[in-house]
């Protein structure tokens, strides 16, 4: 009989074998995590050190009194210095003073507010602030994070020496993984080891692309002399400019985090960072102080009609389809689940332009009629045929989405 003969056995097993493979994905805990860009908010780019379980509950309380929570921001993450040392059998043990209600304490508060909680460490012996690393400790502190509720881990690079890259991400990823709990894992390795090439394979849902952003439109600045370097806005656009096939959903190429709100840059040049970052699919975390933002962050912060271009399901990274140096002008385009695109009109120059953009640009056939709709003014401009085009002011753009 049929069933019995060796070529049919071993189409059996490999069968077998397939469907237990694609099983054990399936109850992989990481499957499925961060399928849109994470968005959520991050001590760090305003508050570095001077992190507390007061301010961080009151982030949280921000986040859902501000409308953001319901714009789609989900994680609060602390990050550096929550962390002082490891006690006797090597536990991390968190700030008494700073987190009196300990770490399991305050992410129990984010949790009972309908947020997620995130924490921070280092693959090092160290972190960049020099507090205790993981480094040897990966199982334990994953498995510490998971009893205390954390749903997502920024896992920096500081003091790593000779570590392989890869490798160590792939063991915290693996330590996570082991604890049952669903956790995120944010690579932030700072682009140097070329992490999109291997993010995806050691189970990163995001990795940063770049050194530091700071609050400014652009330029590179040394930390100190011969330690290089932190980045302006426009930097770090054109240093993942060319990323954008590494992205996808659950895989994130990451920017870094939103200034948006912190005063080093004027509220133009934080609408163009906003919607970079959503056209980029970048992780969208808020950095800035969200008690006391005035209402013009506010309404950049929670543009529902940007978001939703950022967290689109496709999870295109939007690209850059002209560059023109003399003029400087830079055409971008982003390809959404429904064919249409979300396209950015790019004025880098010091003085007002009038930018247009035809439609063979952006991926379609000149002369079909498409509806074109600004995200910012939220105000439709009608249906047209080949192109359209936009007054920006210096250092701003028009977004807009252009639906045939
Ligand atoms: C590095 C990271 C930053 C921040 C600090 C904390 O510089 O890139 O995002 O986490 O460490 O020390």
């Amino acid at each position: 009989m049929c069933f019995t003969t060796p070529a049919m056995k071993r189409r059996l097993v490999l069968l077998f074998a397939l469907f237990a493979l694609s099983a054990l994905a399936q109850t992989s805990p990481s499957t499925n995590l961060a399928p849109t860009p994470p968005m959520g908010w991050n001590s760090w780019n305003k508050f570095a050190c001077n992190v507390s379980d007061e301010l961080i509950r009151g982030m949280a309380d921000a986040l859902v009194k501000s409308g953001m929570k319901d714009a789609g921001y989900q994680y609060v993450v602390i990050d550096d210095c929550w962390q002082v040392s490891r006690d006797e059998v090597g536990n991390i043990v968190a700030d008494a003073q700073r987190f009196p209600h300990g770490i399991k304490g305050l992410a129990d508060y984010i949790h009972s507010t309908g947020l997620k909680f995130g924490i921070y460490s280092d693959a090092g012996s160290k972190t960049c602030a020099g507090r205790p690393g993981s480094l040897g400790h990966e199982y334990q502190d994953a498995r510490q994070y998971a009893a205390w509720g954390v749903d997502y881990l920024k896992y920096d690079w500081c003091n790593t020496t000779t570590q392989d890259a890869p490798a160590a991400y792939a063991l915290m990823r693996a330590a996570l993984d082991a604890t049952g709990r669903p956790i995120v894992l944010s690579i932030c390795e700072w682009g140097k080891a070329q992490p999109w090439l291997w993010g995806k394979r050691v189970g990163g849902n995001l990795w940063r692309a770049t050194g530091d952003i700071q609050d400014r439109w652009e330029g590179k600045k040394e930390w100190s002399p011969g330690d290089c370097c932190s980045y302006g806005v426009v930097d770090i656009i054109d240093a993942v400019a060319d990323l954008y096939s590494y992205a996808g959903p659950g895989h994130w190429n990451d920017p870094d985090m939103l200034e948006v709100g912190n005063g080093g840059m004027t509220d133009t040049e934080y609408r163009s960072h906003f919607s970079f970052w959503a056209l980029l699919a970048a992780p969208l975390i808020a950095g800035n102080d969200l008690r006391t933002m005035p209402p013009e962050i506010h309404d950049i912060l929670t543009n529902k009609e940007v978001i939703a271009i950022n967290q689109d399901p496709l999870g295109r990274q939007g690209r850059r389809v002209r560059k023109d140096n003399q003029l400087k002008v830079d055409v971008w385009a982003k390809q959404l689940t429904d064919g249409s695109r979300a396209v950015i009109l790019f004025n880098r120059g010091t003085a007002e332009q009038n930018i247009a953009v035809n439609w063979e640009e952006i991926g379609y056939p000149a002369n079909i009629v498409a509806s074109v709709r600004d995200l910012w003014q939220h105000k439709d401009l009608g249906k047209q045929t080949g192109k359209t085009a936009a007054t920006v002011p210096a250092h701003g753009v028009a977004m807009l989405a252009v639906r045939p």
